[in-house]
């Protein structure tokens, strides 16, 4: 049985706190994307864990893994790991043999390529992790998988071409240095220490035998979905996007389970009340000025990884219709519903006005969608409520204007509304249904 929990926005929805409730009935919690560009949040008590590569899960003791689709940063992976540790929790982590390496250079190319496109407006406000590099050599079959580093001279080999490619690129494309980031024996001697640490603590795995096999014996498995829809490289606004599918369909791609297994569990969209963005392009509801400032203020709108302000917006249907055709949601989770408490009217974008013409779902490119007007229709606000109180007693308990806001966005994208965030621990959150009861 499976819960593939995926960002139906621009990423930092609160999937993080979504997924940490439902792990207490799960056994895995498996990342399928993505490397440390992801910021999750969990606050439990009076304790808040930020982590950007361990799944979420593995603060309430669940296994987690990190499957083929993810690119993995060592170095962060085991600094998250002994962090956890000191604070009492020994999480157990495996990984994916087939997960490809980020290395120090690969960081390095991220933000000479930012710099680069930044003139033309087409960099995409990555957040400098080396993402995008890593999987371009994924793509471009000289990548290093975590398969490699256990084998030390293959290791070496492999690194040395890659090398020598990517320093060709820093200097003889971008005009850079080319500086320790591209010292093959320092990055060999500080990879192979962590090759034998994932020997010594056997985290290697092969993801899609090991999960396929768990769920065939009745484990119950959350695959966690990193950034959201509008990142996803495919059906994401293009360029400004993450380097991988965020969307559910990679949930089996990348990790080595069959489609019939994510098709057959529920798959849930995280929907964030309003919009926050931490990277270029265009944002047809965006927000400016002293309101804006507001709701940032009110919301914590500012990057996990980066410490960025974010940007923020109106909530926009066409962007969740978009999002709920390409994932199929079997269900949602609103979230942040408090943040927008006093704050007035709330407007969402019912349609947009492109060309003359009223639609209702995003076009097929991003300049076009930069052409986008927002047709806005008006919601009345809610007022601050005890919502700790309002967590206990349902989503009947609900100011009633938020349950209509709410009911709209259910219909319009077709899935029952599964949970609310009404703050950000785990005990501020509305709980009406668990996925499957499990
Ligand atoms: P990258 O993933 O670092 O290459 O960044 C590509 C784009 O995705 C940029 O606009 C980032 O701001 C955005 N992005 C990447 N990860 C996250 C995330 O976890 N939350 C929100 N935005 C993200
Ligand atoms: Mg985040």
């Amino acid at each position: 049985m499976s819960i593939t929990i995926v960002g139906s926005q621009l990423g930092d929805e609160g999937k993080g706190r979504i997924v940490d409730i439902f792990c207490d009935e799960a056994d895995i919690v498996v990342r399928y994307q993505g490397g440390d560009n992801a910021g999750h949040t969990v606050v439990i008590g009076d304790e808040k864990y930020q982590l950007s590569l361990v799944p979420s899960g593995a603060i309430s003791g669940k296994i987690g893994i990190l499957g083929n689709g993810c690119v993995v940063n060592p170095k962060t992976l085991f600094d998250e790991i002994d962090g956890l540790r000191k604070r009492g929790i020994d999480p157990k982590v495996y990984v994916s043999q087939r997960a490809h390496i980020i290395f120090p250079f690969h960081k390095i190319v991220d933000n000479l390529e930012e710099v680069a496109k930044k003139e033309m407006k087409l960099d995409a406000g990555t957040t400098g992790r080396g993402i995008g590099p890593t999987y371009e050599d994924k793509a471009g079959r000289r990548g290093i998988r975590v398969g490699d580093l256990l084998d030390e001279e293959l290791f070496l080999e492999k690194l040395e071409y890659l090398v020598q490619k990517r320093s060709k690129i820093a200097s003889d494309v971008f005009g850079s240095v080319v500086d320790e980031a591209f010292d093959v024996e320092a990055i060999y001697r500080e990879y192979c220490a962590y090759g034998k640490r994932i020997k010594n603590e056997d985290m290697a795995i092969v993801a899609g035998e090991f999960i396929t096999k768990e769920i065939k014996s009745g484990a119950k498995v959350i695959f966690e979905g990193a950034q959201g829809t509008s990142l996803d490289i495919d059906h994401g606004i293009y360029p400004h996007v993450t380097s991988s599918n965020s969307s559910s369909g990679y949930a089996a791609t990348g990790s080595g389970v069959s489609p019939r297994i994510i098709g057959n569990g529920e798959i849930i969209g995280i929907v964030k009340a309003y919009l926050s963005r931490v990277g270029t392009g265009p944002l047809p509801t965006e927000l400016e000025g002293e309101f804006a400032d507001d709701l940032r203020e009110r919301g914590g709108e500012y990057g996990t990884v980066t410490g960025r302000p974010r940007r923020v917006g109106w909530l926009d249907m066409p962007m969740l219709r978009h999002a709920a055709r390409v994932n199929g949601f079997t269900g949602i989770v609103i979230n942040h519903i408090d943040v927008l408490a006093g704050m007035g009217d709330i407007k969402v974008a019912e349609s947009y006005e492109f060309r003359g013409e009223s639609i209702r779902t995003l076009p097929p490119t991003t300049e076009l969608w930069g052409e986008c007007q927002a047709e806005y229709i008006t919601f009345p606000g809610w007022p601050e409520c005890d919502w700790r109180d309002i967590a206990e007693n349902g989503y009947e308990a609900l100011p009633k204007t938020a349950q209509d806001y709410m009911d709209y966005v259910a219909k319009e994208v077709d899935a029952d509304i599964i949970a609310v965030g009404v703050g950000p621990s785990r005990s501020e959150t509305v709980l009406r249904r668990r996925p499957f009861n499990w």
